[in-house]
């Protein structure tokens, strides 16, 4: 008994010790500077959007910049709500993904509370900001816009469709897809699809509130998602050996959502693609888990509702998944996805906790995640159509169900993948 006491004795005066040695060592070290501390964790995870002409509504790069700024970034930053990035870090890491790291943002609240120190310009790095994997490499085929795009003056969301013809001589492997934005103020997110039937050309340019849109029941695109981009991210690509096939004389068909402007701007946006390279030994393909996969509900969205939604798709060979890409509109609340194994396993694919329509990117795993055969995939989705959620974009709510529309809903979830 007594030697314990002794021991907790013991181990109290060495914590004791040990402390005191920290906040001395703390209090030798010097204080935190922007040049050497703070512009690294900046310019790496904010000036891609925070700069001229990106998305962010000021600039993030000089120390005049981040220092007016510094109590907001710190809010911000400790809060999660800047770098922008929706996916459940504790559930599954991707590739793409922007995330501070608990000890960048420890540092920068550090920097603030001893007083914004600017340091020695001569510890200023270049700003280096990552431009994706192929900064070398040109695209080689490049889409624009049939023509320059009016964005209109009105101050409100608008979300618009554009057709491609690509004219294509003959099926084409891709290993990359990148979106580049022509207006990279108003130019919010994009999506890619494709179309073989060319029955929908005509709704170049239209609203996705026109009824018009309701063609895409006719003739659902070939290619739901081809691609989907938010400002900040990189193009999508595809391991070595692999490419994903898109057809001879396909229309590529963009979906984009400009943001509310108070000056009429154009845009005349561009889709980069880069032709898989050597022998493709294996094809990209897409599952599409729609809506049609439900099994505890049918898919109907009543008003001052919150319900939720189960979609199980079974698999019925192995396949290594290379990203994933979950879709809700503005009702959509959380979403999470993940394979069963056949031995119970579960394999996690990504959770969103709070679901924003804003933030919506492909999801590009690190590893390719291996699902094997007679593993069925689960995809759990809920949506908030009560006047409580503030993205609801009907006011009061009314009953919502399927549609193309932003007013309506849907719930997908895209899995690009190899078979094993
Ligand atoms: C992917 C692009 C992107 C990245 C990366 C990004 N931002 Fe932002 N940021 C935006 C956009 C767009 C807005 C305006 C819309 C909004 O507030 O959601 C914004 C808004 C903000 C705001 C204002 C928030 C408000 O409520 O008005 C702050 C502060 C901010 N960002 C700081 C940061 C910091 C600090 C980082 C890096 C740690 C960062 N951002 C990284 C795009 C980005």
């Amino acid at each position: 008994m007594r030697k314990e006491v002794l021991l907790i004795k013991l181990l109290q005066a060495i914590l004791v010790i040990a402390l005191q040695c920290n906040t001395l060592s703390a209090q030798k070290s010097e204080a935190l500077t922007f040049h050497k501390d703070i512009a690294p964790i900046i310019h790496q995870n904010c000036t891609p959007c925070h700069q001229p002409g990106k998305a962010g509504p000021f600039n993030l790069i000089t120390y005049q910049d981040v220092s007016n700024k510094a109590d907001f970034i710190v809010y911000v930053t400790k809060t999660r709500y800047m770098p922008p990035w929706q996916a459940d870090p504790s559930y599954q890491t991707y590739l793409n993904e922007r995330l501070l790291t608990n000890e960048e943002i420890a540092s920068i609240q550090t920097w603030v509370t001893q007083g914004k120190k600017e340091g020695d310009k001569k510890d200023a790095q270049s700003i280096d900001v990552p431009t994706g994997p192929y900064p070398e490499r040109k695209p080689d085929l490049s889409f624009a816009m049939r023509s320059p795009f009016t964005i209109s003056d009105a101050g409100k969301d608008d979300y618009r469709f554009f057709n491609i013809p690509t004219h294509l001589a003959e099926d084409t492997y891709l290993e990359a897809i990148e979106f580049v934005p022509g207006n990279k103020r108003l130019v919010h997110h994009s999506r890619i699809m494709t179309d073989t039937s060319h029955m929908v050309r005509h709704i170049e340019g239209l609203s996705a509130n026109d009824s018009a849109i309701w063609q895409f029941n006719k003739y659902p695109p070939l290619d739901r998602f081809l691609y989907g981009w938010v400002p900040g991210n990189f193009p999508i690509f595809f391991p070595k050996g692999t490419g994903k096939k898109i057809n001879k004389d396909v229309d590529l068909i963009l979906n984009i959502h400009y943001a509310p402007s108070s000056v009429q701007e154009e845009d005349l946006s561009v889709i980069n693609l880069y032709l898989a390279q050597g022998k493709i030994e294996k094809e990209v393909k897409t599952i599409t888990i729609t809506e049609e996969y439900i099994l505890n509900n049918r898919f109907l969205i009543p008003k001052n509702t919150k319900p939720y939604f189960e979609a199980v798709y079974l698999l019925d060979t192995t396949i290594e998944v290379i990203a994933v890409m979950p879709h809700m509109h503005y009702l959509g609340s959380s979403f999470k996805a993940y394979a069963i194994t056949p031995e119970k396993t579960e394999i996690p694919l990504i959770r969103i906790n709070k679901w924003d329509f804003n933030w919506q990117t492909s999801y590009q795993f690190k590893e390719l995640v291996q699902i094997p055969k007679g593993s069925i995939i689960k995809v759990e989705a809920s949506y908030d159509n009560t006047a409580g959620n503030p993205a609801n974009p009907t006011f009061p709510p009314r009953d919502v169900q399927y549609g193309w529309n932003t007013t309506s809903e849907m719930m997908n979830l895209v899995l690009y993948y190899i078979e094993k």
